[in-house]
């Protein structure tokens, strides 16, 4: 089963509009319009109608950092699925290591989101990873395994046929560690015997595992050597169109 690479930036918290369409202007001026890689931006949500508008007619495709569960009501602050479809969202990021740290994300809310974006054909950009103690304790796999499964839960193979899952190490993010090849290779292949363990088997060959934690121009191209890295989901090195048009012509 051949998978697409798959090349997201996550903009965090960066970028005002001007700033978001002047770095368009770059990236898509270094594109050659048939890369390899599928290329995926998530700016912060105040962009993402400019963004939007830019990437129409590109191949370039649109992505949320964020998204609720519910499609409307009395939820001050909140951002739907279908405000975020409206625009021209296909992606979604979900669970991500900085809203589990920082803003009180849990598996629940992870699962509710993701089950909120399959119903709506956004598809979910599922991240996972262990933090530094973690690993020193060897609770790598326990930590994936209980993160991907309770975030599935109630999920059918039929409704996940997108997903695609982001393997990042929390303490490899924006902190210039990477992890190596290898310790990136186990912990997504381990992803994927989960992912067939728990959905089916065609379903794992078939969903992208990205790699994400200080992922640059330098690194990428032995990462995606490796089996079961289709991809890359990237932090600090997307800020700059420079590095990342490095990342995406890998
Ligand atoms: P950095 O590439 O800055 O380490 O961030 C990774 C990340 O969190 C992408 O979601």
């Amino acid at each position: 089963m051949s998978r697409r690479p798959l090349i997201a930036a996550n903009w965090k918290l960066h970028k005002t509009v001007p700033e978001a369409l002047a770095f368009l202007d770059d990236l898509l001026a270094d594109l050659t319009g048939d890369e390899a890689a599928e290329v995926v931006i998530a700016p912060p949500f105040t962009a993402l109608e400019a963004v939007g508008r830019r990437l129409d007619g590109t191949a370039v495709r649109l992505a949320a950092q964020n998204v609720y569960w519910e499609d409307q009501g009395a939820f001050t602050g909140e951002v739907s699925p279908l405000m975020l479809t409206q625009l021209g969202c296909r992606y979604v990021i979900v669970g991500h290591s900085e809203r589990r740290q920082f803003f009180g994300e849990t598996d629940e809310t992870v699962r509710r989101r993701l089950a909120a974006a399959s119903r709506h054909e956004l598809t979910p950009i599922l991240c996972v990873g262990e933090t530094k103690d973690d690993r020193e304790a060897g609770r790598t796999d326990d930590v994936l395994t209980s993160q991907v499964s309770r975030a599935l839960e109630g999920l059918y193979p039929d409704q996940l046929q997108e997903l695609v899952v982001a393997y990042e190490p929390v303490w490899a993010i924006g902190t210039g560690l990477t992890a190596t090849v290898d310790q990136a290779q186990e912990a997504q292949a381990h992803l994927r015997l989960l992912l067939a363990r728990i959905t089916d088997k065609s379903l794992a060959n078939q969903t992208r595992i990205l790699y994400g934690g200080s992922v640059k121009p330098e690194n990428i191209n032995a990462l995606m050597t490796m089996p079961d890295v289709d991809g890359a989901l990237v932090g600090g090195a997307s800020l700059s169109a420079d590095s990342f048009v490095g990342i995406i012509q890998f």
